[in-house]
């Protein structure tokens, strides 16, 4: 079938609206018609390069839709099922998901090189395969995916919200909650505030954290970030010293967590606002050719801090979308305030422009 896609053919080109060829659902596939999709910083990095994906692509891996039509041997999921698609797949059959663990899942291998796991490719372009970033390509009205990316949601949830847990919520969320382990009255600091961030933010206010610092050089964001529940703001980690520093008397943050846009490893000042014994979670990622970081490696192991990283903040999306759901529900987790403007697929460059100036919070792209 013909639909319109927002295609990438080279790195820092900006998007092409184009008319692509999708192939319908092959076996365990199903077909998806977005609503939305989420514009994640994790997209930008297909479009400078840090993450290396073969050209062209279509990006996009933040989307919530409603199935149309689905391939044989599809078990759980039928036409009309409200759904919310996520990168990280859920095979239920490897070693990683049989130990509770599907944000590891071995079919993630895949994620990168457009095509699906079994060598074969579900879309083209005047004769030519084009790619689907992590598989999803929801940059586009329709979208043919593995049912291993798939979670089936209530039909009362709005889908241009529901879209936000695909990717930046869960992720944010987890940083604070599953991967810093943030407990009723810790002090934590969030290191970049857009989407993802802001999720942070609001995982650790739900943790019950009595303080929540959030850091940004965007004064938008920085306003923003206060009202998904950080009690303190500064432009810097620097300029955050020594008021962290007195606020602790001297202690420092349980928990610090870094989901600044791209990082180059500049550990070493997070890890001196993190306290003894804290934990330091790593969300943001780095080019995947910047092998070296600026780290304090006595301050890490003489203060017994940790050092995590983690991709999609550990979340089994079967088990933890419907619990960030019903937070949605109860108005604990605060998502329609986090999707500050929305685009039409034509429009996708001023998103992404929004994005780097940070006049946006999350900017979701929506179909119907
Ligand atoms: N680990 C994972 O599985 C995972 C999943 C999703 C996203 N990510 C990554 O998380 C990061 C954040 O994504 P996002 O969508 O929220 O991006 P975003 O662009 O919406 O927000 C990033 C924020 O960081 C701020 N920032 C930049 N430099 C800073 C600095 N030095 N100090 C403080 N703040 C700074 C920016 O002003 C911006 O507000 C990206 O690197 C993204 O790829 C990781
Ligand atoms: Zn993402
Ligand atoms: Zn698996």
């Amino acid at each position: 079938m013909k639909v319109d896609a927002a295609v990438l053919f080279g790195i820092k080109e900006e998007y092409q609206i184009r008319e692509i060829e999708l192939d319908g659902p092959r076996d365990h596939e199903v077909l998806v018609e977005l609503a939305a999709s989420g514009m994640c910083h994790s997209d930008d990095h297909a479009v400078t390069g840090d993450l290396p994906c073969p050209f062209p692509t279509v990006a996009g891996h933040e989307g919530a839709g409603v199935v149309t039509e689905v391939g044989r041997d599809v078990t759980g999921l039928k036409p009309g099922d409200h759904v919310i698609l996520h990168p990280v797949p859920n095979c239920g059959k490897c070693r990683w998901c049989s130990k509770g663990m599907a944000y590891l899942c071995d079919d993630g291998a895949f994620g990168l090189t457009g095509y699906a796991p079994d060598g074969t490719w579900r879309r083209r372009l005047d004769g030519e395969n084009v790619g689907a970033y992590c598989q999803l390509g929801t940059f586009s009205p329709l979208t043919t995916v593995s049912e291993t990316q798939v979670v089936k949601i209530d039909d009362d949830i709005p889908l241009h919200t529901a879209a936000l847990i695909g990717c930046g919520v869960t992720t944010g969320f987890g940083a604070a909650t599953t991967v810093g382990q943030v407990k009723p009255g810790d002090f934590v600091v969030v290191v970049g505030v857009g989407g993802v961030g802001s999720a942070a933010v609001q995982g650790a206010r739900v943790a019950g954290a009595s303080t929540i610092v959030a850091v940004d050089p965007i004064e938008f964001r920085r306003e923003q970030a206060l009202g998904f529940g950080a009690t303190h703001t500064f432009a810097s980690v620097e300029e955050a010293f020594d008021t962290v520093r007195d606020l602790t008397r001297g202690v420092m943050a349980d928990v610090t967590i870094i989901t600044v846009g791209v990082f180059h490893g500049d550990l070493a000042p997070v890890l001196a606002l993190t306290s003894k014994g804290g934990r330091c979670v790593l969300t943001s990622i780095t080019p995947v050719h910047e092998t070296t970081a600026n780290i304090s490696l006595f301050d890490l192991g003489m203060m017994n801090k940790t050092l995590v990283g983690h991709i999609f903040g550990c979340a089994n999306p079967r088990a933890d979308f419907p619990r960030l759901l019903d937070l949605y529900r109860s108005g604990a987790l605060l998502l329609d305030e986090m999707i500050t403007t929305t685009y039409d697929l034509s429009q996708i460059n001023e998103g992404v422009a929004a994005m780097h100036e940070g006049t946006n919070v999350r900017g979701v792209v929506t179909y119907k």
